[in-house]
């Protein structure tokens, strides 16, 4: 299978698209680390994975903006290498700019960018061994600005320059680094950034009818172009940001 004993770090992997790529590079033969802070959901996504009959994953229990060294040095003391890196975690903190605080500010910058260079950082010395490769997980919201999401927006235009720049970097070491730029996906941020479950309904259905193709997305389709720029399908690829947004920006309607 394409990732057969390839070690792969997933940040965010208890929820959302870092749980969905998580049991897809799994039933791919893929060796996940998964990371969060939450353990019962870690678990689940454990479960789900041994379930489906693919190789038993390692969770650690982790906050990327503190746990760093410890989340590499625990995937190296296990699987004694690392072949992928995938930063998925991240936060969104929906507030206009005259409401926001500085502290709000570098909570998002701390998850969003600081943790994906650090890293980054401790990860480029075993990926260089693997001839391995990043990918990080950003958003349509780097590319244009939205409403009420500026130090999100700010933050994923940070992430996609440092996506580019580390790619710029790292190419001589063998190592890619892409990114994955999703348009509005159905997962638990909407909760985690205060709707109501009758709010989130209505968003996705009118969100739904602006995006071109009629919806907007699912975690699958985020995931299968994470397994594919992680895979060596994409072995030319590299300082690429994939939008996967049904056509919302080409169209406006983010
Ligand atoms: N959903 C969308 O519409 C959308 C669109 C564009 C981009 N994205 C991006 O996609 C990525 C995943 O988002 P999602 O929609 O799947 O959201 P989600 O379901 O809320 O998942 C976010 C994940 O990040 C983890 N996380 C957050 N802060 C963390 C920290 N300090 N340390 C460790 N883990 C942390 C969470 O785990 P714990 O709570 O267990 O720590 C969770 O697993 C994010 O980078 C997001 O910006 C999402």
């Amino acid at each position: 299978m394409e990732f057969n004993d390839k070690v792969i770090i997933i940040s965010g992997a208890s929820s959302g698209i870092g749980a969905e790529t998580a049991r897809l590079l799994s039933s791919m033969g893929g060796r996940v680390v998964l990371v969060g802070r939450n353990q019962e959901r870690l678990n689940n996504v454990v479960a789900d994975i041994i379930k489906a009959g693919s190789p038993t994953p390692h969770a650690i229990v982790a906050d990327v903006t503190k746990d760093c060294q410890r989340i590499v040095d625990e995937t190296i003391s296990h699987y004694g290498k690392l072949d992928v890196l995938v930063n998925n975690a991240g936060i969104n903190i929906e507030i206009p700019i005259m409401d926001a605080t500085t502290l709000q500010y570098e909570q998002i910058f701390d998850t969003n960018v600081k943790s994906v260079i650090t890293l980054t950082k401790l990860c480029v010395p075993h990926l260089e061994k693997t001839n391995g490769n990043i990918v990080n997980v950003s958003s349509i919201c780097g590319m244009v600005p939205v409403y009420s999401s500026t130090f999100y927006s700010m933050s994923k235009a940070a992430l996609d320059q440092f996506t580019q720049c580390a790619a710029n970097e790292f190419g001589r070491k063998h190592i890619r680094v892409n990114s994955v730029n999703p348009g509005l996906i159905e997962t638990p941020i909407f909760e985690t950034v205060g709707m109501s479950p009758d709010e989130i309904k209505t968003f996705i259905e009118e969100n739904g009818k602006k995006y071109p193709v009629g919806r907007i997305g699912r975690v699958s389709d985020i995931s299968r172009c994470i397994a594919f720029l992680a895979s060596e399908r994409a072995e030319f690829i590299t300082g690429t940001l994939l939008k996967c947004d049904g056509g919302a920006v080409s169209a406006a309607a983010y």
